[in-house]
């Protein structure tokens, strides 16, 4: 549970290690520059207000302050993009696998449900692997810094699909981020998520 004052928690490797599926430059520029902007504020936010200062990251997410809720979206989005990274390929756990056999047909439908879903979102936004509370698995979509139903939701993967993800690397061709990313899937983290609270 991640309380203030909020870090901009580092990916389980080293910076350089992403490369060439995500450049160090762009994972340092992401981590630093934009996720740690949204730490940085969200603490200044929080430090004015001394009844937030016990309430976790995944309730500020809810917050009827519309500066609160946006960075703290961003911190935890972020938060969840990053820790699901590995620069050496995990395989997919049984336990996930079955999961994921069992509501989508098999994997490769749900690879082409997922990163087809994040090639069509319009604009700025997330894409997201879920558990509900029924334990059935959902991809889904939130834009701008929107995080999914933490009351509802699992997160167990998070594909950033804002332009500062990419763009440095390879401009307009998100296609081409998205299966890199997909490489870099840490589905062992993801399959240790289920059945967990969402942060
Ligand atoms: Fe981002």
């Amino acid at each position: 549970m991640q309380v203030y004052p909020f870090e901009a928690v580092k990916p389980g490797d080293p910076m350089e290690s992403y490369s060439p599926a995500i450049s160090a430059y762009t994972m340092a520029f992401h981590h630093e520059g934009i996720y740690g902007d949204h730490v940085k504020r969200l603490n200044e936010l929080v430090s004015r207000n001394s009844g937030l200062k016990n309430v976790p990251l995944t309730r500020l997410t809810s917050s009827f302050n519309d500066d609160v809720r946006y960075h703290a979206g961003g911190v935890y989005n972020h938060w969840v993009y990053f820790s699901r990274l590995s620069s050496s390929e995990k395989k997919v756990p049984d336990v996930l696998r079955k999961r994921i056999d069992a509501c989508f047909g098999s994997f490769d439908r749900f690879m082409e449900r997922l990163l087809g879903t994040a090639d069509d979102l319009r604009g700025a936004g997330y894409v997201w692997l879920c558990e509900d509370r029924s334990h059935r698995l959902r991809i889904g979509v939130t834009t701008q810094q929107n995080t999914p139903d933490l009351s509802a939701m699992n997160p167990l993967i998070c594909c950033d699909v804002w332009e500062h993800a990419y763009y440095l690397d390879r401009q307009n061709r998100r296609r081409e981020y998205l299966t890199a990313w997909s490489r870099l899937i840490d589905w062992e983290k993801a399959a240790s998520q289920l059945g967990q609270a969402g942060g």
